[in-house]
């Protein structure tokens, strides 16, 4: 199980030595409430966001509360989009400290598309996206002193609770989606594994069913909840590598 409330990397205070962390599809939901409770521990917060309007429209409370936060504009299926992203933290920053994977899209209930539509469209999003974005940003994520990834995956991907007949979510069928959150999964271990020699930590993590307009708000968990692990796992001191966890501990593959 992972505490609560670990130290912190020494290194979260506000100044030169300010973490900078990247959350994509942060002008909503789950990504809103992880960038800006990473915000709030002190690190310096670029805001993902495909349209920058919206990424603006969300900052701007965060920047109200004096919060260092810096909506960017990111789509994560537009290679163009994440190639000026990195160029940009580059010029501007010269590195990253944490890159939360949090973007992502479920298309099971889309009656309109096709199962091969809904499969091509989710994985655009939820694996190539990820994948586009982590390559983009290792150089710079390389540079840090103590560099982490976290990816937002979900319970539903795990194959040990989808053979238990006693777990919550037996019920939920989204082949889609639950195929695509397992290659998160899959991916995770592979980069924790491929960057280790590098330190950089990968882990993945499921934020419980969360009210966010990806569940018409029907979620049991509010975002502040849901991105309690996320944060944790960006922030604390001691980190672990290729695991995959909630805010209640570690969950099988
Ligand atoms: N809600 C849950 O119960 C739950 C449970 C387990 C896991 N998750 C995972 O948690 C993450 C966040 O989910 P959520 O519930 O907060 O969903 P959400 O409210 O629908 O927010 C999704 C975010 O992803 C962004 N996004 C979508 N496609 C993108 C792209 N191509 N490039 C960049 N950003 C993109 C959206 O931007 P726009 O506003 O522009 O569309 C939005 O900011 C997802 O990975 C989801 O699978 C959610």
């Amino acid at each position: 199980m992972i505490p609560a409330r670990l130290p912190l990397r020494k290194d979260v205070k506000m100044g030169t030595d300010t973490i900078l962390a990247l959350v994509s599809g942060a002008n909503r939901g789950i990504g809103l409430a992880i960038a800006t409770g990473l915000a709030r521990r002190g690190c310096h917060v670029l805001l993902g966001c495909r349209d920058l309007s919206r990424g603006t429209a969300a900052a701007a409370p965060l920047l109200a509360e004096g919060l260092q936060v810096t909506p960017v504009q990111l789509d994560t299926t537009d290679g163009a989009s994440v190639a000026a992203l990195a160029g940009r933290i580059e010029r501007e920053y010269g590195r990253l400290d944490v890159l939360v994977n949090n973007a992502g899209i479920a298309l099971d209930y889309d009656p309109s598309l096709s199962a091969s539509a809904r499969m091509e469209g989710t994985l655009a999003v939820n694996v190539i996206g990820t994948v586009r974005l982590t390559e983009a940003m290792i150089p710079l994520l390389e540079r840090s002193q103590d560099p982490r990834i976290v990816n937002v995956s979900s319970e539903l991907a795990s194959f040990g609770l989808r053979a238990d007949p006693s777990w919550a979510y037996t019920e939920t069928k989204m082949p889609t989606y639950q195929a695509s959150k397992a290659a998160v999964n899959s991916l995770t271990c592979s980069y924790a594994d491929r960057l280790s020699g590098k330190g950089i930590k990968v882990n993945a993590i499921c934020p419980g069913y969360t009210a966010t307009e990806a569940t018409n708000f029907a979620g049991t968990r509010t975002p502040e909840q849901a991105a309690v692990v996320a944060i944790d796992l960006a922030l604390r001191e001691v980190c672990p590598s290729g695991t995959f966890s909630n805010d209640q501990g570690p969950l099988p593959w």
